[in-house]
């Protein structure tokens, strides 16, 4: 195994200390100041681990730091090389308004083993691992995406549940499933944990799909990879410097349709802690002179895990 249990160990610390360095902002309405606060945790406990790591997945280029920008090297150098997407804070409305399922994110894979993104946006599909890859396509009207579903699974439309963000980019979409007689899950923000929701039934959700951000997508599908899901993305790229950016990244087919082992290949590991408690985990809970945390982490040569983490105040 080349990503070690004292790396997994590690990640679970990071993402709970920058969930927990966001706890004074929950509800403050003051999102940027709960980015910084989370982002200058998390740089300064990755740049303590023994790796070579390098950020593919970040906020911004070099010219926008101080956040976790992409290109931006971390870890003491003693180490495995490796690449390494952040998202200090997935759903910063959520921490500035005290609402459900914000989170602290990381994934981390084998060198050159996640892809490099610019931020732009990206079309996604994601279904559970009952579904047999291939089988959705982001390609597909919506109407034959939800006949192929209802003939695996077996339900009828009004039986089945599509997840996505409350966009009006989404007219379409969403103005097609009401005709087709499909329930809809809107969420407001967090499409990372909205994607999650397909990979167990008791979350009630068949399909996620829509348009979100990109960075997110390659995030999730390291968590979805591990456990057996499904997930088709495409970059898309609105402005002429988007496509410059991405370009100079090594995506050179600007349309193309990404399969989840295109996005990220060999072991990766996906940790995330709840800032705000949501569907997936409880977020901060501060109990007299501890704060106690849940992180889920997914290690696709381990399984998933779902950690509670106390940490004392000092
Ligand atoms: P932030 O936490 O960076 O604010 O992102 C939240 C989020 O909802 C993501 O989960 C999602 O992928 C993206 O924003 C959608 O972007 P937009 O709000 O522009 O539709």
């Amino acid at each position: 195994m080349k990503l070690s249990q004292e790396l997994l160990n590690n990640l679970i610390e990071i993402t709970s200390n920058s969930a927990i360095a966001c706890y004074p902002y929950i509800g403050k309405n003051e999102k940027i100041l709960a980015d910084k606060a989370a982002t200058d945790v998390m740089r300064d406990q990755l740049n303590k681990l023994d790796i070579n790591g390098k950020v593919v997945i970040g906020e911004g280029e070099l010219d926008e730091a101080p956040m976790l920008y992409i290109g931006e090297i971390l870890g003491n150098g003693n180490g495995p090389e490796i690449d390494i997407a952040v998202d200090p804070v997935e759903g910063t409305n959520f921490v500035a308004k005290n609402l459900p399922g914000s989170m602290s994110v990381l994934a981390v894979a084998e060198k050159d083993c996640l892809i490099n993104a610019p931020e732009t946006y990206m079309y996604k599909i994601v279904t559970g691992n009952h579904i047999p890859r291939g089988s959705l396509d982001i390609d597909f009207t919506v109407e034959k995406n939800i006949n192929i579903y209802s003939e695996i699974s077996k339900k009828k439309n009004s039986d089945i549940t599509v997840c996505i963000l409350d966009r009006p980019r989404h007219k379409e979409i969403i103005k097609e499933l009401k005709r087709l007689n499909v329930n809809i899950k809107f969420i407001t923000d967090g499409d990372v944990s909205g994607a999650l929701l397909v990979s167990d039934k008791k979350f009630n959700v068949d399909i996620f799909m829509g348009i979100g951000g990109g960075p997110e997508g390659v995030i999730v599908a390291a968590a979805l990879d591990s456990l057996n899901c499904n997930f088709q993305g495409r970059f898309l790229f609105k402005t002429a410097e988007d496509k410059n950016r991405a370009y100079k990244m090594g995506i050179k087919d600007l349309s193309k349709k990404y399969e989840i082992n295109e996005i990220v290949k060999g072991e990766s590991i996906f940790c995330a802690t709840g800032i705000t408690s949501g569907d997936l985990m409880n977020g901060v809970i501060k109990e007299n002179n501890k704060f106690i945390t849940e992180t889920i982490i997914t290690h696709n040569k381990s399984g998933l895990k779902l950690v509670k983490k106390e940490v004392s105040l000092t």
